[in-house]
């Protein structure tokens, strides 16, 4: 097995669709959901963003010439964090996984922080907190937006955000997690349905939502993360299925948002942290966290 760094090809970036495609449907056997074309799309330019932005932190595993395993890793300024890692089923508890990461610690050597958002594999758990990750339980939120619950909702004035806003966006989060996002949100801003930004003299904060994902949100308070997940929920079609993933406790104001609109909770993964809590007024997202 060798390992080398992954390149913005249309083989490389397919590889990374295919091994993701098979890891995470054996992590739910009996589920028929396929990723959408969107998804797959969204995929394949991640790993093409993350291998030209970081290409000493995006590593690809190959066995006989065949790739089996990645890891997809960044440096956003003092924060390390791992987009997404998978390992081919049939490959899995080898140790492939553990010689991915530890490429992409490299990587973020002389970053004070790490960020990751963890499957529900007891596999990747066991890396993450091996490797020096405190594992926050996280939870999700999912269902059918009650209308009847927007109606007493106070106006809150949200616009669409564009590129624009860049410098507002990397201003809340270095306030945040003492890391902007920088050239990530090129691609959040192509690939994601629409971005939400307020500014007002009581507080700031943005959001991107996909669909009825909330992909990531951050905001200068509580009270203003609240209202903005609120409006973000209130722009999910009707019909479609809500979802905000990644939910520490330390992030109650989202799960009683989810629930005065009628949605469930249940527990999910783990946030792994290291030299860092997790952000309060913040939801990150799986993709570039
Ligand atoms: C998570 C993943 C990338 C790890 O890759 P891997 O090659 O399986 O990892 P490794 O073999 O290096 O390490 C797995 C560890 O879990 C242990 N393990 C194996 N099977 C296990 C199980 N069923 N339950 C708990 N631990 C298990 C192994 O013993 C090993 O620990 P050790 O090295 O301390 O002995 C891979 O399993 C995977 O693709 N999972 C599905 C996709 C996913 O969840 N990705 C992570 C997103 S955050």
């Amino acid at each position: 097995m060798i390992l080398r760094q992954l390149r913005d090809t249309e083989a490389d970036t397919e590889a990374v669709r295919e091994i993701s495609r098979a890891a995470f449907s054996a992590l739910t056997p009996g589920s028929t959901r396929r990723p959408t074309e969107a998804e797959d799309v969204f995929q394949r330019a991640r790993a093409g963003h993350l291998a030209t932005s970081d290409p000493q932190g995006c590593w690809l595993a190959l066995q006989d010439g065949v790739p089996i395993g990645f890891a997809l890793s960044a440096r956003r300024e003092s924060l390390w964090l791992l987009a997404l890692t998978a390992v081919l089923p049939e490959y899995q508890g080898n140790g492939v996984g553990r010689l991915l990461l530890e490429r992409t610690l490299e990587h973020g050597r002389g970053c004070l922080r790490g960020m990751i958002t963890v499957s529900v594999d007891p596999r990747a758990a066991r890396r993450y907190r091996k490797a020096g990750f405190t594992l926050h339980p996280t939870m999700k939120l999912s269902g059918q937006v009650d209308r009847s619950a927007l109606l007493d909702a106070g106006e809150l004035p949200v616009h669409r955000g564009t590129t624009g806003h860049l410098h507002l966006l990397d201003s809340i989060d270095r306030r945040l997690r003492d890391a902007a996002h920088g050239v990530d949100h090129g691609l959040m801003l192509r690939h994601y349905e629409e971005l939400l930004v307020v500014d007002t003299m009581t507080g700031t904060g943005y959001c991107y939502r996909d669909g009825g994902t909330i992909k990531l949100l951050a905001a200068t308070s509580r009270h203003m993360a609240a209202r903005l997940l609120r409006e973000a929920l209130a722009r999910v079609p009707e019909g479609t299925e809500a979802k905000v993933e990644w939910i520490t406790a330390e992030q109650e104001w989202a799960v009683d948002v989810g629930l005065d609109l009628g949605l469930t909770v249940e527990n999910r993964g783990y946030l792994a942290l290291r030299g860092m809590r997790p952000p309060a007024p913040y939801l990150p997202s799986g993709g570039f966290l």
